[in-house]
């Protein structure tokens, strides 16, 4: 995989979105958190993802201490909805609802309940504070486990409290031993999240680090970003890998 990357400029196929097949990882259900505000925004997005050939996409609303007090019963009546309105049915794409669950003292409550959006059965989509290490993000990460729960840490690569340290790479392979497997943001390649971002997910793409990869899309704004991608190498590498597990959810 590596003589890849050392080719950069070696001629790349242009990337076949339908090789991923299923994007687990977005916030394009309307007025739910800081993603789209309208149906109007949601339907653009998903034109775009069917158009890139994705096979199956899921939403995945934040749930996020006092900031998005989102509830399972409330987004699936909420995604219902959406999903029955003829904008959505006349699209003719499967669609799928899961959440993104922050890491933070408020979620405490969340394993007390035990209620989880999950993605398919028994994954749950996680994150953590981008800025400061929570100090009980493992013993969350212990208790989900003894509850059944397979964790995906979703953009490890923009923790800047990880990134920022000389041992950063050992820290994610940590991760990865306790058992939680790392998504790549797809436009943490091209930069939105910063050069220190785009540097760390190539890092770890190096490191055969990544089992799955999704948009997290929240704007139309950020269609543009799917074809400054056409041509990554870092993508194309990551596809070519066969490391992608992205199909276990269709
Ligand atoms: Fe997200």
């Amino acid at each position: 995989m590596f003589s890849l990357l050392k080719k950069k400029s070696q001629a790349l196929p242009t990337i076949d979105f339908s090789n991923i097949a299923v994007d687990f990882h977005a916030h394009w259900l309307p007025a739910v958190d800081d993603g789209c505000q309208t149906i109007e925004e949601s339907i653009t997005i998903l034109t775009e993802l069917k158009h890139r050939g994705y096979k199956k996409v899921y939403v995945s609303p934040h749930i996020m201490g006092e900031r998005y007090t989102n509830t399972k019963h409330e987004l699936t009546a909420r995604f219902e909805d959406f999903k029955n309105s003829q904008l959505v049915v006349d699209l003719n794409l499967e669609l799928g609802l899961t959440a993104e669950y922050l890491l933070d003292e408020k979620f405490e409550d969340q394993i007390k309940s035990n209620n989880f959006l999950t993605l398919g059965n028994d994954h749950l989509l996680i994150e953590t504070s981008m800025n400061y290490d929570f100090p009980f993000v493992n013993d969350y990460i212990f208790e989900l486990q003894k509850l059944g729960y397979k964790l995906i840490l979703a953009h490890p690569e923009r923790y800047r409290y990880i990134y920022q340290e000389k041992n950063c790479i050992d820290l994610y392979l940590r991760l990865i031993d306790m058992g939680v497997e790392l998504q790549l943001n797809l436009f943490s390649l091209v930069g939105l999240f910063g050069a220190e971002s785009q540097k760390m997910a190539e890092r770890l793409i190096e490191h055969g680090a990544y089992t799955y990869v999704s948009s997290d899309i929240h704007h139309p704004q950020q269609i543009k970003y799917f074809i400054e991608l056409q041509n990554s190498v870092f993508l194309n590498t990551l596809i070519l890998s066969n490391k992608l597990s992205n199909q276990l959810f269709l």
